[in-house]
């Protein structure tokens, strides 16, 4: 069985989608780490941004596993080095990139081809797996969103206001709504879950109810 959940940058996808995979016994993609990925070996190979073939050859030859909550890039733990700011703030151009996204695609494609799972982005509903069993759309509003993302983001550490992370959020949230393939849409039957004022566990127990009646 495929269960999607797609939606805008800071609705919990990641934190509840981990967890419903976890609680149904499913693998769990999460596919914006993916994105990230690309963006982090385009760093390191030093590619020109502007060099849309060399970008996708990259995410072409991207040698990535998942391994429970580890992302491993060549075997490497980049869990943390792939939500730094800088790798943020060029993902655009992976995720722009028709090439880079055939080939993320594909390898979701190819992931999920072997078990059931819970896989979470902007597409999966609609680009990635559009026959997908159960499909979910989640979201909250911009300012719990931008809450929620100061919050984690200060336990890290990491000194931030919630203005800052409001305007880099409703820039992420345009750029992901304009792109024109594989942008962020919820899908005709993808079923919306608004998570204002919800709990992680609360929404997870949700979903999972969403996600039975549909076994
Ligand atoms: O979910 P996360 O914030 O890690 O995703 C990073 C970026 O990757 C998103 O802002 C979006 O631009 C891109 N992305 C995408 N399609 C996906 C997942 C992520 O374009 N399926």
């Amino acid at each position: 069985m495929i269960v999607t959940i797609d939606g805008p940058a800071g609705a919990g996808k990641s934190t509840v989608a981990r967890m419903l995979a976890q609680k149904l016994d499913f693998d769990f993609l999460d596919t914006g780490a993916m994105y990230r990925c690309v963006v982090l070996q385009g760093r390191r190979q030093k590619v020109d941004w502007k060099d849309e073939d060399g970008l996708a050859q990259i995410a072409n030859e991207l040698v990535l596993e998942f391994d429970g909550t580890l992302v491993l890039l060549d075997g490497e733990d980049v869990g943390s080095e792939i939500r730094s700011p800088e790798v943020t703030a060029l993902i655009h151009y992976a995720a722009d990139n028709l090439k880079v996204r055939e080939a993320m695609v594909a390898l979701q494609r190819k992931l999920a081809s072997e078990d059931d799972v819970v896989t979470e982005g902007r597409d999966q509903g609609t680009v990635a797996f559009p026959e997908a069993e159960c499909k979910i759309f989640l979201s909250a509003s911009a300012e719990e969103r931008a809450r929620r993302r100061v919050e984690q983001m200060r336990q890290a550490g990491q000194d931030v206001t919630t203005e800052e992370i409001l305007e880099q959020q409703n820039l992420r949230d345009r750029q992901d709504e304009a792109r024109e393939v594989g942008g962020l849409k919820a899908a005709a039957d993808a079923l919306h879950v608004i998570t204002d004022g919800m709990r992680p566990f609360e929404v997870v127990e949700h979903l999972e109810r969403l996600v039975r009646i549909r076994r």
